[in-house]
């Protein structure tokens, strides 16, 4: 179930921080983003499906929340087409990509332009447990149910309980830092 987006007591109004961060000055955005991208990240591709439908995306910001129980956080663009899928379908999986999977991170972070369809042909897939798509050849794969979803600014905190986990090859990794890919 999504936690209501009401701010619990003494914490900040997530719509109030949307509101201070627009009021930077655009320098202190740049170097906010410049720090962040110094920080070198794994690549997954988020997938979900269920009544909305099949979707998937690129996402960096994602890690582990807790073993007991397992559940981990993933941050997606609320504006994303992957946002309102999982929203609906309430469920979704975390594919972590090998280190020479980095085209299909650019294709599923849509920058060649390929739309659904396109995007789940350039790979392979069997169905998770939740109905999530788990891609054949990642890393890991963590398929989750929706537990909560918290609202920041432009972003949505996913909170997922792990059904089901499946580990790849113990490929090297793919790395994302300084806006360009690495192997690792
Ligand atoms: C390496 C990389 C990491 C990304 N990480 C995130 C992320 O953590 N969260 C997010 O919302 N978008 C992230 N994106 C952007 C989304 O992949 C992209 O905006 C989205 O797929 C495009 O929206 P669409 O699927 O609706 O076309 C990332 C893109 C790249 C290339």
């Amino acid at each position: 179930m999504s936690a209501p987006n009401k701010p619990a007591p003494n914490q900040p109004d997530p719509t109030a921080l949307a509101g201070k961060a627009a009021a930077l000055p655009a320098l202190d955005i740049a170097r906010f983003r410049e720090a962040m991208s110094r920080i070198a990240t794994a690549v997954h591709v988020l997938t979900t499906d269920g009544v909305s439908g099949r979707c998937g995306a690129t996402v960096s910001a994602a890690c582990s929340l807790t073993d007991s129980p397992p559940a981990l956080i993933v941050c997606v663009n609320r504006s994303s087409r992957i946002h309102a899928a999982v929203m609906e379908n309430r469920v979704f999986c975390l594919n972590t990509l090998a280190g020479h999977q980095s085209g299909l991170s650019d294709t599923f972070a849509g920058r060649n332009g390929a739309d659904m369809e396109p995007r789940f042909a350039s790979a392979e897939w069997i169905t998770g447990a939740t109905g999530a798509p788990v891609l054949v050849g990642a890393l890991m794969s963590a398929d989750c149910s929706l537990l909560q979803t918290h609202d920041v600014g432009s972003h949505s905190i996913f909170i997922g309980a792990l059904k089901d986990v499946r580990l790849g090859e113990a490929h090297d990794a793919l790395i994302y830092k300084a806006r360009a890919y690495h192997s690792l």
